[in-house]
């Protein structure tokens, strides 16, 4: 008998560390997590994890003989900025590490004759807008508005976003029988964050950075100009989302995917934020030309009213919440601990 398993990829990175909390106060089910980097100790008790790599072929088949997995949520990425350094690396972890995935998912709900969930984190990076006047007249862009990413990362998440539509709906279309098929269920996020881990890689790095710098009385020097704006959403409310996109009726799905979110602010507007907690903060702008381009691709906000409407998405926390409620009593704590 295999043994049922709920796969978390990239579990050690920000939203999986998050996740596997969250997940493990929710279920019974065994969590069983994949990660190139151990996790933290106190999380190590409460999973099993496989330190390893998700291009390693003969440690997914070993996975499957040994589980029968129900829902993987599938976290492994190189995010935007680190994967302008290496484009085929990130292609290969990115587009190859989720085909495999996904290959791995089909074949499990074939053999279980159940469709195995498999959520997608995707993000604002699948969009690009090509000048700051179209960012600033679509501001609240639509799923399929402005697919036009100009990152290997945007480029690798919004291609896995249709190959996981594919997986779902056409995979062996033309098989004399049709298998049963996965259940991909996909959601774009914001900027996440996080008040408990720090991001590594990204391009929306730099709001998590201000805060986390301010709070160990460290000066920041904010790589993107005071006025770009982009969309933000903390840590909770992207485990929260992950959660009820899982738990959604599939009947009340009428499309793979969703975006979310919380507010949009500018850097400056986040640098205040940071100032009213922290108000000896030494916040300065010195602009990355092109990390700054990456940035002012994005959309400076999201529509998320079809998350809103489908499966009840809101997110609990507003910007006021977020940094009095999560993210400064916490990183206090952490810094003074
Ligand atoms: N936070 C991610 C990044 O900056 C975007 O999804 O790469």
């Amino acid at each position: 008998m295999r043994k049922k398993a709920i796969l978390i990829t990239g579990a050690a990175g920000e939203i999986g560390q998050a996740l596997i909390d969250a997940l493990a106060e929710r279920t019974a089910t065994a969590i069983l997590t994949l990660d190139l980097q151990m996790l933290p100790p106190e999380q190590m008790r409460r999973v099993t994890h496989i330190q390893g790599d998700i291009l390693d072929k003969t440690l997914l088949s070993r996975l499957v003989s040994e589980y029968e997995l129900e829902t993987i949520y599938h976290l492994a990425a190189l995010l935007s900025t680190r994967s302008e350094f290496t484009p085929e690396a990130a292609h290969r972890v990115n587009v190859e590490g989720t085909l495999s995935l996904l290959q791995l998912a089909a074949e499990q709900s074939e053999w279980r004759g159940q469709p195995v969930k498999f959520i997608f984190p995707s993000s604002i990076a699948a969009y690009g807008l090509p000048d700051l006047q179209t960012k600033m007249d679509y501001s609240r862009v639509r799923e399929w508005e402005w697919n036009y990413p100009r990152t290997m990362y945007g480029c690798n998440k919004l291609y896995c976003e249709q190959l996981g539509t594919y997986f779902s709906r056409y995979y062996r279309q033309l098989a004399a029988e049709r298998p049963v098929m996965l259940d991909f269920r996909c959601l774009r996020f914001p900027g996440l964050i996080s008040a408990f881990t720090v991001p590594s890689g990204g391009t929306s790095d730099y709001g998590p950075e201000m805060l986390h710098h301010a709070a160990q009385n460290k000066p920041y020097a904010c790589f993107v100009r005071e006025d770009v704006q982009i969309p933000f959403m903390a840590m909770p409310d992207a485990v929260k989302s992950l959660l009820m996109l899982t738990q959604a009726p599939a009947e009340a799905l009428k499309r793979p995917i969703y975006n979310v979110t919380a507010f949009s602010l500018t850097a400056a507007e986040f640098r205040n934020w940071v100032l009213r907690f922290f108000p000896q903060a030494q916040i300065t702008f010195v602009p990355d030309v092109k990390r700054q381009g990456i940035v002012d691709s994005w959309p400076a906000d999201l529509d998320d009213s079809a998350a809103r409407r489908e499966w009840g998405w809101e997110p609990d926390y507003t910007v006021e919440r977020s940094f009095a409620e999560y993210l400064v009593p916490n990183i206090q704590q952490r810094y003074q601990g």
